[in-house]
C-alpha cells in the first residue's frame, strides 16, 4: 500500500503539515509506504486550458506536475491537505487540483489507475468545524466525480498559530486512525 501526502499550505511545518503527517504516520504504522510533498515548494503552473490532454492523454506543461501525475498513478491512496484561505483551498492547492483535469477523458471517464483512495484534510482559523461543511462536502463531490474513492475529510478548526493543532490531541488521533484505516 502506497500513500501519497500532498500539502497545500505555504506555511511549511504548520498545522496542515502536522495534520497530514498524522494521517501518514497512522498509515505507516499499519505497514504503508508513505511519501509527502509540499505543493508550495514545487513548480506547478496553472492549467492553460489548451485541452491537449483530451487528445494526447497527457498534459503538455513541463513542470513538477509531471512527476506528481506519476506519483498519483503509483499511489493506492492520496491525502490532500489544505488550509482554508478565504473560504476555500489555497491557491497552491487549486493550481494542483485544476491540473488533475489531465486525468479526465473527453467522455468524463478517468485515466486514473483505480481504485485510488482519497482523504481530504483541512485546517481553518475559525473555531467552528461546521462553518465550511458545505464546502468540504463539495470537495468530496468533486473528487468522487473524478473517480477517487473518497474515504473521509478531517478538519482541524481554530488553528491560527502553526503549533495550534498540537493542542487538539483528539483531532490528531482521529487523523492517525484515518491513516491506519487506509
Ligand atoms: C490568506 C489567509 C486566508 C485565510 N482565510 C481563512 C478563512 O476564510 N477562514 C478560516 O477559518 N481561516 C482562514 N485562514 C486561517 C487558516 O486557514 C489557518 O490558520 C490554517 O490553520 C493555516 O494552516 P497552516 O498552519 O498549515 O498554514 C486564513 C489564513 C490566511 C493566511
Amino acid at each position: 500500500m502506497k500513500v501519497l501526502g500532498l500539502i497545500g499550505s505555504p506555511r511549511v511545518g504548520g498545522n496542515t503539515t502536522k495534520l497530514v503527517n498524522a494521517i501518514l504516520e497512522g498509515a505507516a504504522e499499519n505497514g504503508a509506504e508513505t511519501k509527502v510533498y509540499n505543493l508550495s515548494g514545487l513548480d506547478i503552473n496553472p492549467c492553460k486550458g489548451c485541452m491537449t490532454c483530451k487528445i494526447e492523454s497527457k498534459c503538455v506543461i513541463d513542470d513538477d506536475m509531471q512527476m506528481l501525475y506519476d506519483e498519483i498513478q503509483a499511489a493506492d491512496a492520496v491525502v490532500i491537505g489544505s488550509p482554508i484561505y478565504m473560504w476555500e483551498i489555497t491557491a497552491q492547492t487549486k493550481l494542483f487540483v485544476d491540473r488533475l483535469i489531465a486525468f479526465i477523458k473527453p467522455d468524463f471517464s478517468t485515466r486514473l489507475n483505480l481504485p485510488k483512495k482519497l482523504v481530504l484534510a483541512f485546517t481553518q482559523g475559525n473555531p467552528d468545524p461546521n462553518t465550511f461543511k458545505q464546502y468540504f462536502d463539495y470537495m468530496e463531490g468533486l473528487f468522487s466525480f473524478m473517480q477517487f474513492d473518497v474515504q473521509s475529510s478531517i478538519v482541524a478548526a481554530g488553528t491560527s498559530n502553526p503549533e495550534d493543532v498540537l493542542q487538539q490531541p483528539e483531532t490528531l488521533s482521529k487523523a492517525k486512525e484515518i491513516g491506519k484505516e487506509l
